[in-house]
């Protein structure tokens, strides 16, 4: 037996997850300059230009422990979202938050309950814990929401040892969304001990009536835990921080397998430089509304059929042509994301860029066919 054996059989049955390749190496080997990614569902616009100068006076602080940072971060949170400190965990990204929030409810005798085409994070920090994974088949193709959570289907496969529940909304990488109404009734209808998480990693974005902000509905289930990031709308993917917002019961549970410090001091101030900078968050949202209405009039054009999105970025199916599609827009310098291990190999995800990136999507794609 070799010391792999003697890992975990739950890790040693993972799959890394893979980021796909840099742009600057696909511009080395293309010997070109202006390849762009559309593959991570980062703002094209960057970030907030006041977190520049931020990043530069916490450089020189960079000795210290961030825990003034992460102080003065929850402290501009709890006010904006009008919560209490005491209900933030702070993470290294949300998937750290996602992470933590498994490890605390989950063991080999439990089980998790997330649909078909959820976020792939769900599915591997269930897994790490060596609980079971109870997959809930998706909406059928004919519904308004093809591919979209059902929530039916996953409240039929809550059972006694269900100890969590992992709702995307919207969901990544099929950009399906829930309103307010038949999440509030899955909410009623799941049993109080199961914890649920709504991960909420595109909420800025969501331009549409009865869209729910599930921080208002933290009083009434104290079952709840609501994920967000900085990686989205804010710009700061790079720098890792998310958050989840719970009871302050459920959030000391967390703080309790948190690492002491896990959000570092650069990111923990960019991020409440970020949060106050609504004029760029405006424009963000305003670019991306823009940039989606680009993306669907251009695949609409050319016959090709897409999920509808709520995120910042579109789901489209290119069918058995999706492997040589991918190829081709690489040969051409534009990074865009097989999601053939969500089980949609007909599909590539595609993020919204700038109007100008768009308009290079689709001129290398016209030039493949
Ligand atoms: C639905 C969803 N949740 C969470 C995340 C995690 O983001 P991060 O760890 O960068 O905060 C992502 C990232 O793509 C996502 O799509």
């Amino acid at each position: 037996m070799s010391v792999f054996d003697s890992a975990l059989a739950q890790i040693r049955q993972l799959h890394p997850y893979s980021p796909g390749k840099p742009v600057e190496e696909l511009e080395r080997e293309l010997g070109i300059s202006n390849a762009i990614k559309l593959a991570s569902n980062e703002n094209p616009l960057g970030c907030s230009p006041l977190v520049g100068e931020v990043l530069s006076r916490v450089s020189k602080q960079i000795g210290l422990y961030p825990d003034a940072n992460a102080y003065y971060l929850k402290q501009r949170l709890a006010q904006k979202l009008g919560i209490k400190e005491n209900q933030i965990t702070i993470g290294n990204g949300s998937n750290d938050v996602l992470d933590l929030v498994a490890r605390s409810f989950l063991d080999g005798n439990a089980e998790a309950v997330y649909s078909q085409y959820a976020f792939m994070v769900y599915a591997m920090v269930t897994q790490a814990c060596g609980a079971q994974a109870r997959v809930a088949a998706a909406q059928g193709m004919d519904t308004d929401q093809p591919y979209g959570h059902d929530l039916d289907a996953m409240l039929a496969l809550v059972n006694d040892r269900t100890r969590l529940v992992f709702i995307a909304n919207p969901n990544n990488p099929t950009g399906n969304w829930l309103l307010q109404a038949e999440l509030q009734a899955f909410l009623d209808a799941l049993p109080a001990h199961i914890a649920v998480v709504i991960d909420e990693a595109y909420f800025e974005y969501v331009d549409l009536a009865n869209f729910p902000n599930s921080l208002h509905w933290l009083e009434r289930y104290p079952n709840l835990i609501v994920t967000r990031t900085f990686s989205k709308i804010y710009g700061l993917a790079g720098l890792r921080i998310g958050y989840a917002v719970s009871s302050p019961e459920l959030c000391e549970l967390f703080n309790r397998v948190r690492q002491p410090f896990n959000g570092n001091s650069m990111a923990l101030a960019a991020a409440k430089t970020a949060l106050d900078d609504d004029a760029f968050v405006e424009q963000s949202r305003s670019i991306n509304q823009q940039g989606l209405q680009q993306l669907q009039r251009g695949f609409e054009q050319r016959g090709l059929k897409y999920i509808p999105s709520a995120g910042n970025f579109l789901t489209v199916k290119f069918g058995q042509n999706s492997g040589a599609v991918y190829q081709g827009l690489l040969e051409r310098g534009v990074i865009v994301r097989p999601v053939a291990n969500y089980g949609l190999p007909d599909f590539l995800r595609i993020s919204v860029g700038t109007p100008v990136q768009i308009e290079q999507l689709f001129a290398a794609l016209d030039a493949i066919s």
